[in-house]
């Protein structure tokens, strides 16, 4: 705990990233890993393998990875291997993912707010502001930055992250904004990365949790709840389908185990046709 929190004090971070909780979710994600190292080996293998296998049969001139956090879910010394370059994309990188990517000549680390609100809707809220609530501007949307020259683009376990922070912002600090009009934004930063994605030239492996499920009882076999974090938005039904156990008891608590039902399609355009 105590490490977690010098970590937050001294970690270099945009302040407003770093009051949204940007920072202190990936400090925490560092810790959780390493207590679930067990419980979440099998989502890191499935990941893992659906990423070797979006490899195949395309060019290997570069991949980028977005929502490459902490570097769990993909192997960075396969795609360093197989493509001539590698970009990681992350509103964060901690000092730790920094220090690793200096090892490889072919890594390069791009910060990017992949929704392109974050900041407007700490602004927002900061200045009391009532009204619409930010949008991400036309040309943030059609940027594709380091996508477009890819011969590869991961969706690393990003798209049910990106409204997140921006809506527990305002739910905390603006509560006034009907629910309604808050689930519309973050559905809509949901929708906004999935175009993002399907507009892009190259192949596109999509890896993503689609509902959230609290279990409880002895045996963790009695279903408590069911969250959608895609916010009513739907993606292919194709892929594969697997159950990150994230948080198995007592990391929430003693009495319940939350486990993620998770999708993997290994080329979304396919799959969308
Ligand atoms: C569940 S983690 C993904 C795990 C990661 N692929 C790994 O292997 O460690 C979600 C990631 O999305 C990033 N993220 C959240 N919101 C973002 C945003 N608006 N723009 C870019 N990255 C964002 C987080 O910083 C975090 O690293």
């Amino acid at each position: 705990m105590l490490v977690e929190w010098f970590k937050h004090l001294t970690t270099p971070c945009p302040a407003p990233y770093k009051a949204m909780g940007y920072l202190k979710e990936l400090i925490s994600m560092e810790v959780r890993q390493k207590r679930c190292r067990e419980a979440w080996a099998p989502h890191f293998r499935e990941c893992r393998d659906l990423i070797d296998k979006a490899t195949e049969g395309i060019g290997h001139h570069k991949v980028t990875v977005l929502g490459s956090g902490l570097l769990l879910d993909f192997s960075l010394d396969l795609l360093a291997d197989t493509f001539d370059k590698v970009v990681l994309v992350d509103i964060l990188h901690l000092p730790v993912v920094q220090k690793r990517v200096r090892a490889f000549a072919n890594v390069e680390l791009f910060t990017n707010d992949h929704t392109g609100v974050a900041e407007a809707t700490w602004d927002h809220v900061q200045q009391g502001r009532t009204g619409a609530l930010p949008s991400a501007p036309p040309s943030h949307l059609a940027d594709t930055g380091p996508c477009g020259d890819s011969d590869l683009v991961v969706s690393a376990n990003l798209l049910t992250q990106l409204p997140l922070m921006p809506l527990g912002l305002l739910l905390e600090k603006a509560p006034t904004y009907p629910e309604d009009e808050a689930k519309a934004f973050a559905r809509r930063i949901v929708e906004d990365h999935l175009h993002f994605l399907s507009a892009l030239p190259s192949r596109v492996c999509l890896l993503t949790e689609t509902q959230r499920v609290i279990f409880g009882g002895p045996k963790g076999d009695e279903m408590i709840e069911e969250i959608d974090p895609l916010f009513g938005v739907s993606i292919p039904a194709s892929g594969r389908k697997w159950v990150w156990n994230i948080a198995p008891r007592p990391e929430i608590n003693p009495h319940i185990d939350l486990r993620y039902r998770m999708t993997g399609i290994i080329d979304l355009k396919a799959a969308t046709e």
